[in-house]
């Protein structure tokens, strides 16, 4: 276990009746004061790996622990977990005050303290003026900041966040990404979200959990996931990725030379594997990675471009190498405004020190 793990899912699996596999030998070590993301398309298991964090759901097996205690079997109320709740669940016809004082109305607490801890809470989230508010008054983005009001008023130790963004608009969405980054900082708890939004992802987390059927793909930083994806599935869920199926060349210290059909390749290899001279493998290539120019030169490989799309500072530019392989290339705009149409040919290459990963499975 990690020295310094708050809360380890210890070979967690979940079936549910009918024999759906919600999670598959799931291992996870939470660190303190981390804002970890479960990221995957839906379906995956991220909510069920909150619900068995929270007690809500018991494993099939395996077990969870806090801070080294196993608390499998403690009920979610004696864990000191809160979640925010992707439907929010907040009571319509209550006042926003009651709606965070009711976590603490199960605890020993005097009437006085109970509302400056609501305060306080409502203070941290940018809503003291809301007190008497009715719930059923406010827009979404205040009913979202009541829920994590009302979270945060029983300071747990590790705060659980289903999708808490997903029903806002794409611009409140981002202003409330940075909101909740900065919540998670002052608070220094423990935060776990999750989200299906790989962008979200990317701009929020410390660290993030790539999930698929049930079973975790990597764990990393956010960069790290975004340079060196482990998977070819990370490698396609995380931006945009060229996989481009290319024969082994030979070796030159760190450096693995592929050729994909004539386009000459680059990549590294995480695990260390050297494969054995003519073996195919697969090279994940970002669009930013690649080259465009109107002539062929050193290290290039004629493709024909096939679609054009304005991205602003970037065109995105799909092209077919020689063999009919698909590849998306982002090129910069020209200063003289001409660029590449459909039909003619691009001379596309490597960008010197791209970091192309060498993908498994
Ligand atoms: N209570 C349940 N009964 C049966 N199947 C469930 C139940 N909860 C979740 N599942 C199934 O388990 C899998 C994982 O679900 P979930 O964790 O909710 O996914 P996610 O949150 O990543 O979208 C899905 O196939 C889902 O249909
Ligand atoms: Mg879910």
């Amino acid at each position: 276990m990690a020295p310094d793990a708050l809360v380890r899912l210890d070979k967690v699996s979940k079936a549910f009746p009918g024999g759906v596999v919600g999670l598959d030998t799931v291992d996870l070590d939470i660190v303190m004061g981390e804002f970890l993301t479960l990221l995957g398309p839906s379906g995956c298991g991220k909510t069920t790996s909150l619900r068995v964090i929270a007690g809500f759901e018991s494993p099939s097996s395996g077990n969870v622990l806090l801070e080294g205690r196993d608390i499998t079997g403690l009920r979610p109320f004696d864990r000191p977990v809160n979640t925010v709740f992707q439907d929010y669940a907040l009571f319509p016809h209550m006042d926003v005050a009651a709606n965070v004082g009711f976590g603490l109305s199960l605890r020993k607490l005097t009437g006085a303290e109970q509302a400056k801890r609501v305060r306080e809470a409502l203070d941290m989230v940018g809503l003291a003026d809301k007190l008497r508010a009715r719930v059923s008054e406010l827009s979404g983005g205040q009913r979202q900041r009541v829920a994590l009001a009302r979270a945060i008023v029983c300071e747990p130790r590790v705060l659980l966040l289903d999708e808490p963004l997903s029903a806002l608009d794409a611009h409140l969405r981002e202003q409330m990404q940075v909101e909740l980054k900065r919540l998670q900082s002052r608070l220094g708890t423990t935060f776990v979200m999750v989200t299906h939004d790989q962008t979200e992802a990317l701009s929020i987390s410390d660290r993030i959990v790539v999930m698929n059927k049930g079973r975790i793909e990597q764990i990393a930083p956010p960069a790290m996931l975004y340079d060196r994806p482990a998977t070819r599935f990370v490698a396609s869920f995380i931006g945009t990725m060229n996989l481009l199926q290319s024969r082994f060349l030979g070796r030159d210290g760190e450096r693995l030379h592929f050729a994909a059909g004539d386009l000459p390749l680059e990549a590294t290899s995480d695990s260390g594997e050297t494969p054995a001279a003519g073996d195919m493998r697969t090279i994940g290539v970002r669009p930013e990675d690649l080259l465009v120019a109107g002539e062929a030169g050193e290290g290039t490989a004629p493709a024909r471009v096939s679609g054009v799309v304005f991205h602003g500072r970037t065109l995105r530019l799909h092209a077919e190498l020689g063999q009919g392989t698909p590849i998306v290339i982002d090129a910069p705009r020209r200063a003289d405004g001409s660029q590449f149409g459909v039909g003619d040919v691009a001379y596309v290459s490597l960008r010197r020190g791209a970091n192309c990963p060498m993908l498994s499975s």
